[in-house]
């Protein structure tokens, strides 16, 4: 099928990532965070002096990554609602499509709540139309339709270029897999959902054996669109000893929400030293882990003891190798974190790293007394 006929027949068959927006406290000083300890540049800003009254918006850039920060200014609009229940988050995982009415209508055929009907928003650059539907918990994804739009991203948006200065950036690429936290038993009907709302199929799942350790487990699997191009994985907790991270940020999220969002990397040795210089910190790992890693994965092209002095994770799959390590959540309540991955060929989403992972986060969850 040419590339066309398919996205008419499919609106969603070719789509990619467009944005993430974050609702925050102070956008102001979460934007600052971003830009000093993860790289990002300021590119466009919303707010008073642009016409709007309600909010303030920054515009994030690094290399294909694209971050809203968004505050309210009001104490009791939608914005400020959702900070003051859910704490710092990300509320919009906005994807790009050729067509956002036929998306959109595809999507609401499928059963999708509509949060916002398709709406031609204009300035001089030309006409963008966005819709957007309801995910789990107060989450939502928009679809953007860009063709048509010249513009620095949006109307209401004006330029406003910041950089800060680092001795090395950490050359952040794109996202490559962003997961949901869901409830109880929840699992496997949010993965029908993006199914039926986004034509996704299941690319792999885990259930409680692959992912727990002594005290804790959770069940998981991965919804991918036909290009592998967004990929959401949604878990749910499993029952354990103890309470499991998922049940501790449902907790603190108050419901479900966006747990982690993957982040690419072409080095992740340089990405990582990069980042710890500047102040991001990352889940450890214990020093074990390296003394039998060289068996359990067979060769690869870094030197171990370049991952063992940044506790990167390595796990292999018939395919090839990926690296990854964790940051440690990105705000006040145990909620959102980040992950940086570099992959060799590997699809794999870690599992080989679980175990390693998760006596890491319990370690966390034991000082906050939430274990
Ligand atoms: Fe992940």
């Amino acid at each position: 099928m040419s590339t066309a006929t398919e996205a008419r027949s499919n609106p969603l068959a070719q789509i990619d990532w467009d944005y993430v927006e974050f609702y925050v406290g102070n956008a102001k000083q979460a934007a600052h965070f971003y830009m000093s300890a993860f790289g990002f540049d300021q590119i466009a800003y919303a707010g008073p002096e642009t016409g709007l009254r309600d909010r303030v918006s920054y515009l994030l850039e690094q290399n294909k990554l694209r971050f809203v920060i968004t505050a309210s200014l009001l104490p009791d609009d939608e914005i400020a609602r959702h900070v003051a229940l859910h704490g710092d988050g990300i509320k919009d995982i906005a994807i790009l499509v050729a067509d956002a009415r036929a998306a959109f209508e595809k999507a609401v055929q499928g059963g999708a709540r509509v949060v916002l009907e398709p709406t031609v928003l204009e300035d001089a650059s030309g006409r963008l139309t966005k819709a957007t539907i309801a995910t789990y918990g107060d989450t939502v994804h928009s679809f953007i339709e860009r063709e048509g739009y010249a513009g620095i991203f949006a109307p209401g948006f004006v330029e406003a270029r910041k950089s800060i200065e680092h001795a090395a950036k950490p050359a952040l690429q794109f996202i490559d897999h962003c997961v949901g936290n869901v409830g109880w038993g929840e699992m496997d009907a949010w993965g029908d959902f993006y199914g039926r709302v986004f034509g996704f199929s299941q690319l792999v799942s885990f259930d409680d054996k692959d992912i727990s350790t002594e005290y804790t487990a959770l069940r998981s699997k991965v919804m991918t669109d036909p290009r592998h191009r967004v990929k959401f994985p949604i878990n749910e907790p499993a029952q354990g000893k103890k309470k499991s991270q998922i049940e501790e940020y449902l907790e603190f999220y108050r419901g479900a929400g966006v747990q982690h969002m993957a982040i690419r990397t072409d080095d992740i040795a340089a990405t990582i030293r990069a980042l710890k210089a500047n102040g991001v910190e990352f889940l450890d790992t214990p020093d074990s882990y390296y003394d039998m890693l060289q068996e359990r994965v067979g060769k690869i092209d870094e030197a171990i003891e370049t991952l063992r002095d940044l506790r990167i994770l390595v796990d292999r799959d018939d395919l090839g190798y990926m690296l990854q390590i964790f940051t440690k959540p990105l705000q006040d309540r145990p909620t959102v974190f980040f992950e940086i991955i570099q992959r060799k060929g590997s699809l794999s989403f870690g599992k080989g790293n679980f175990k390693a992972l998760f006596v890491s986060i319990e370690r966390e969850q034991e000082k906050r007394g939430t274990l």
